[in-house]
Parts: structure tokens; C-alpha cells; sequence
């Protein structure tokens, strides 16, 4: 049976069997809905379901191990069709700066109460360069709860060069809720509508100048929200996606992604700082964004520093829209290494060492 492959997202988890050039089996909502249960231990019938929505995965870490659990057992039992007494081997992607305490914890709920036989770890913009078939580059992955840029040569992340920032596709969610509430004081916008309408209409401008072009203009547009309240959406839209670019519009005193990027790698040496910057990949739903990719270029193109990122295209065969799963995807491939060569965590070492042989075995 092929390993499972799981990237556990603060708002998308997406799993699968290690077979590459294709994309998940399993793209899911990582949030799950906390059930009261009566005094018998039963859930009770579903008008009586509270409804509280609990978040495994927050900022890319997992946080709520009951409800962790719950969700894997969905994901593998059901999703991916394992039978009990006979799981398989699983490798999991983790975000940069992951605690060790967090990785111990996930390794000994696999061991312990999955019974997996087998078991890898490997970091996210790691594995989203392998997708592009590369070992050597940067990773900007803009996703739903953090952003990480990160630097690797040969396979390797490099630390010093690498940042991670608490803020994600959510806090663009909410910016746009907020200024939508601003413009549309009498419409009642849930956040998963915001959400919605982000996916849908948020975009980023050709450069900052027409983004300024933009706030003077007053045009809208309508458009009719599920429970039939009408919304009308004009530079709101570009707003979100000046945010990644700008962050000051979110409060946030920090230089825009572009700038960020360069900075980072500017601690390495010139030669390594080539081959890093000119093989960037972007990743993470949020960088799907309309209009995204070529801001990026826009910008990076007009970067002062000597050295300017330049992006990898993915190949041709492989799934479309790989920037949504591209880090599932290099652990799919990474899976069909590290398995038959045996460079995983086996049960026979969790028995002997425990939990912290995770950090001496992946890395
Ligand atoms: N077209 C789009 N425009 C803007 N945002 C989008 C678009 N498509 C998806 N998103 C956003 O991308 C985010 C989900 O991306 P992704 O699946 O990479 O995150 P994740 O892996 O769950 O989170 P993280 O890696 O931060 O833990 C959500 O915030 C979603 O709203
Ligand atoms: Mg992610």
C-alpha cells in the first residue's frame, strides 16, 4: 500500500496516497463542528448540535489534539479507506519554526492511538520545491493562517534566512469584512461569506500606483449574498490584495512581501543568493489571488537589490493549480524515497526512543 500524505492546514487539510503528478484525493475543511452530547454519552439527534466550530490547525500548528484526532480518524479510516489493525506507513508536512513539543505529539498520537507502521515529517517549502523539481530555492507560502518565507539549499531549509509571519488568508478575510461593513453598513456579512467573496473578487493591482488609481475611483459592483442580502463591492476588492504588498494596511509595520523576500535572503552569501532568489516558488491558497503573480513580478522587477527573485514555473505535467497543494504534492514524492529506503521512523524505533526519535530521524 502507498504511504499517506497528509498537509493539515489552519483552514484546508489535504491528503492523499503518495502517487505524484496528481493532486489529493482528499481536499477538506480542517475545521470541525463540536457535537453536545447528552448525559448518556450519545450525541444527540442534530437540532440539538451546538454549534461550535472548533480549529485543530491555528496558524499552521496544531492546537486542539482531541479534535486532531478526530479529524485523522476521518481522514484515514474513512477518507483514504485504511483498515484497522492494518495502517499504513504516513508522512506529514509541517510549517517552518514547528515546536519540538508539537512534533513529539503528533508522532506518538500516530504510533500510540493509530498504530501507524511508519511515519515522516518534512517541512513545507521543502516539499513545495520538490513539487517543482527543484532542492534549491525560496518558497513564499501564503496560506490561511501564516505566511512563510522560506530559503533551501540542497533539501535543507536555512534558518537564518528564513521568516515566518503570524498572518494569513483569515486576517484578509477579516480586513475585507471590515471594510465591506464600512461601505454596506446595513448588510449583516458572516465571515464564511466574506470569505467567499474574497476567493471570489479579491485581486491585486498592476502596481501601487494604480492601486491609488483605484481609491479614487467610485465604481461597484452588486452582487447577492446566499441568504439574499445585496452587497455592492468596489475597491475593497483591491484593498485585500494591496494588504500583502502594503501591510501597513493592516497595521502591521512591516515591508511588503517583495521586500521581505529579498531581505531574508540577503544574509547569505551573493553565490547562494542567485541560485535562491532566481528559483521562487509561490504557494498557498492566497497566492492564487487574481492578479498576484504578476504584482510579485511587477514588483520584483522593479526591486533596487542587485540580485532580483525571478519565478519557477511548475512542469507541465504536473495537476493543475499546484500552488493550492503544491507542499502535499513534493511529499508525495518525498514518501516514494524516504518509505522503501528506509529513512523513516519505524515502530521498532518509537518503541525504543520514544518520541523525540522524530527529531533525529526527520529533518
Ligand atoms: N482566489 C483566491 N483569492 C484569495 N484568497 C484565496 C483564493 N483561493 C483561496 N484563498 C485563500 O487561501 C487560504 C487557504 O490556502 P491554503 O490551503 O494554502 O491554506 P492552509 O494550508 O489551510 O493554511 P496554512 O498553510 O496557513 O496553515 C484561505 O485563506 C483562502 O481563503
Ligand atoms: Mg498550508
Amino acid at each position: 500500500m502507498e504511504a499517506a500524505v497528509v498537509d493539515a492546514g489552519s483552514k484546508i487539510l489535504k491528503a492523499g496516497l503518495a502517487i505524484p503528478d496528481q493532486a489529493p484525493s482528499l481536499i477538506i475543511p480542517t475545521q470541525m463542528k463540536r457535537m453536545l452530547e447528552d448525559q448518556d454519552g450519545f450525541s444527540a439527534d442534530n437540532s440539538m448540535s451546538e454549534d461550535v466550530t472548533v480549529d485543530p490547525v491555528v496558524r499552521g500548528c496544531v492546537k486542539d489534539w482531541d479534535a486532531m484526532e478526530d479529524l485523522l480518524h476521518h481522514v484515514l479510516y474513512t477518507g483514504l479507506e485504511w483498515e484497522v489493525g492494518n495502517e499504513g506507513q504516513i508522512l506529514f508536512t509541517e510549517p517552518l519554526c514547528t515546536p519540538k513539543a508539537v512534533r513529539e505529539q503528533l508522532v506518538q498520537l500516530l504510533f500510540e492511538t493509530f498504530n501507524v507502521s511508519g511515519f515522516y515529517a518534512s517541512e513545507q517549502a521543502v516539499l513545495s520545491l520538490y513539487a517543482v523539481g527543484r532542492i534549491s530555492g525560496c518558497t513564499v507560502d501564503i496560506g490561511h493562517g501564516k505566511i512563510d518565507i522560506a530559503a533551501v539549499l540542497e533539501g535543507a531549509v536555512q534558518h537564518i534566512a528564513s521568516r515566518r509571519f503570524e498572518v494569513g488568508g483569515s486576517d484578509l478575510t477579516k480586513l475585507l469584512a471590515q471594510e465591506l461593513g464600512k461601505s454596506n453598513p446595513m448588510v449583516n456579512l458572516g465571515i464564511s461569506d466574506a470569505e467567499k467573496l474574497k476567493e471570489q473578487f479579491a485581486c491585486c493591482a498592476e502596481d501601487e500606483v494604480a492601486y491609488d488609481k483605484m481609491l479614487r475611483t467610485s465604481e461597484t459592483e452588486e452582487h447577492t449574498l446566499p441568504d439574499g442580502q445585496v452587497i455592492r463591492i468596489g475597491r475593497e476588492k483591491y484593498t485585500v490584495g494591496e494588504a500583502l504588498f502594503q501591510p501597513s494596511i493592516l497595521g502591521l509595520e512591516a515591508h511588503g512581501i517583495v521586500e521581505q523576500l529579498v531581505r531574508s535572503v540577503a544574509t547569505v552569501s551573493s553565490e547562494n543568493q542567485k541560485q535562491l532568489l532566481e528559483n521562487t516558488v509561490l504557494c498557498g491558497g492566497t497566492t492564487s489571488m487574481t492578479g498576484f503573480e504578476s504584482r510579485f513580478q511587477k514588483e520584483a522587477s522593479l526591486c533596487s537589490s542587485a540580485i532580483r527573485p525571478c519565478l519557477v514555473k511548475p512542469p507541465e505535467y504536473m495537476p493543475e493549480n499546484l500552488e493550492l497543494y503544491s507542499a502535499w504534492v513534493g511529499g508525495a514524492i518525498l514518501a516514494k524515497v524516504v518509505f522503501p529506503q528506509n529513512q523513516h521512523v519505524t515502530k521498532a524505533d518509537y518503541d525504543e526512543t520514544g518520541p523525540s526519535i522524530v527529531h533525529r530521524k526527520c529533518f
